[in-house]
């Protein structure tokens, strides 16, 4: 950790307040990181920044937190790429189904090179992004019946995020994609209003989906990252070392995020199916790939087949 930033204790001043927003409860991947983030920074800047959090969508969806950021009505947040490709439209390009071989090749992309000239891109959006924490593989579950091939999904009503490259991929495949707000997703789903949503395993267990939701199929179809970004005008104000504490806790957060990820993977079937969930535990993703044919046209019409090569080439 850079010596630098180990600026002069702040010892008489009041602490800054630093609210931090994201979807889901604090015992979830998203908290883990939070709490990361946190802990370094007011530790390395000797309590001059205190973190104040705001978990489970408390300050609105993910949509919400960012147009909040680019106010600067709340200092940082901790989204998915859901929303975020409306604002930096190049983010999509890390939505494309089955783009990455696996957890190892997703994290080699978006730590090297192309994941950080990514979150440059921010900036032109009145956004700092400072890194790339983790998810996991997106999932299907629905409450009409088990999902076993891309056949099975002609006319489901899934709640997929405000993103095009997901709701071109749904619709591609025959479903019938319903873009919500994640904080509506619960009421819908008991209602009725929707058959299912698409999520990984660390949101299946964090948010309880296994009680309104009957049916999971590991489909593993698109790679969800989440951004941990602060607001450009709050950055602005920060000194040089206050930048570094930021950019290396934002880092710790990730990697937390990232631990809480692999431990989740390893438990969450076993969880999800005690809680009554019926799993559908692989599928043919080359059958899946071969509906997807025509949405990889759009794809690599709209983020260039370079940039797809760039990615698919990444050891
Ligand atoms: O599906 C979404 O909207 C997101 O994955 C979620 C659950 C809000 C976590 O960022």
């Amino acid at each position: 950790m850079a010596a630098a930033f180990l600026a002069a204790p702040a010892l008489a001043q009041q602490a800054r307040e630093v609210k931090i927003g994201y979807a889901l409860a604090i015992n979830s991947h998203y908290g883990a990181a939070a709490n990361a983030w946190a802990e370094l920074v007011e530790k390395a800047t000797h309590g001059a920044f205190k973190f104040k959090q705001f978990p489970s969508s408390a300050l609105g969806g993910e949509r919400e937190l960012i147009e909040g950021l680019q106010l600067g009505t709340v200092e940082a947040v901790i989204v998915s790429t859901g929303a975020l490709s409306n604002f930096v439209p190049d983010v999509g390009v890390v939505d494309i189904p089955f783009l990455f071989r696996d957890t190892a090749h997703a994290r080699a992309v978006l730590d090297g090179p192309f994941g950080q000239d990514l979150l440059g891109k921010f900036q032109k959006r009145g956004l700092v992004a400072l890194a790339w924490g983790e998810q996991g593989f997106r999932h299907l579950t629905n409450n009409k019946h088990p999902v076993k091939a891309p056949a099975d999904l002609k006319g489901l009503k899934i709640r997929v995020t405000e993103n095009p490259v997901h709701i071109t991929a749904f619709r591609t495949l025959g479903a019938s994609p319903t873009p919500m707000s994640w904080p509506e997703v619960i009421g819908a789903l008991q209602q009725g209003t929707i058959d299912g949503q698409e999520n990984p395993m660390s949101v299946i267990v964090s948010a309880k989906l296994p009680q309104v939701q009957k049916y999971l199929t590991l489909t593993g179809h698109v790679y969800a990252p989440m951004a941990l970004m602060v607001s450009s005008a709050f950055w602005g104000g920060l000194n040089d070392a206050q930048k570094a504490a930021f950019t290396e806790g934002a880092k710790a957060g990730a990697l937390a995020s990232r631990r809480f990820v692999d431990d989740v993977e390893q438990k969450g079937l076993a969880e999800v199916k005690a809680a009554g969930m019926q799993v559908v535990e692989s599928v043919d993703k080359a059958a899946f790939q071969a509906a997807l044919e025509p949405a990889y046209k759009q794809y690599a019409g709209k983020f260039g087949q370079k940039t797809l090569d760039q990615i698919t080439g990444t050891r």
